[in-house]
């Protein structure tokens, strides 16, 4: 079964040789990013039940296929303002340690929008009365899940580190 394994092979973080630029994190964005994002929170909460068990999933997959596609949506909005917004070329100050980690945190977006797409692509062809299928795509997507919530636990421990090291805190 393939799993959405995110790595860092091949990213951006790989990239440093480019010159003293790095890349930094708006830690205040970032934050209201992720703190206003009302309709991802929702959308994930409604998704959430519905998933938990096949045969609820089963008698609600007309729903179902119309919040992954909100999920797709939402995401690439989520994404696109972080990336907007959120992550930042500092010529100066950054330290290279913060920079490498949002390096590879912001090079995860590409790889968690392909996943999604192809989730939300996915449960239209779903025989929503063939409990196999039911159960990988709740795989898929419990997967899927896993690895979204381990980069927003990431970023927000960059957007930490990134106060303490404005502060001056820490190591
Ligand atoms: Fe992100």
């Amino acid at each position: 079964m393939k799993q959405f394994e995110i790595s860092s092979e091949g990213g951006a973080a790989t990239h440093s040789e480019t010159g003293t630029r790095r890349l930094a994190v708006n830690a205040a964005f970032l934050r209201d990013i992720k703190d206003d994002n009302q309709d991802l929170k929702m959308l994930l909460d409604q998704i959430t039940p519905i998933t938990r068990h096949p045969q609820t999933a089963a008698n609600h997959w007309p729903e179902l296929i119309t919040l992954m596609s909100d999920l797709r949506d939402q995401l690439a909005l989520h994404f696109s303002l972080e990336e907007a917004y959120g992550y930042f070329d500092d010529a100066v100050d950054s330290s290279p340690q913060l920079s490498v980690t949002a390096e590879v945190l912001r090079s995860e977006h590409p790889f968690l929008f392909a996943a999604i797409r192809d989730l939300s692509d996915q449960v239209s062809e779903v025989c929503s009365d063939r409990p196999e299928e039911v159960n990988h795509f709740i795989e898929q997507l419990d997967s899927f899940r896993r690895v979204f919530e381990k980069h927003e636990e990431n970023e927000l421990e960059l957007i930490l580190d990134s106060l303490d090291d404005d502060l001056g805190v820490g190591d």
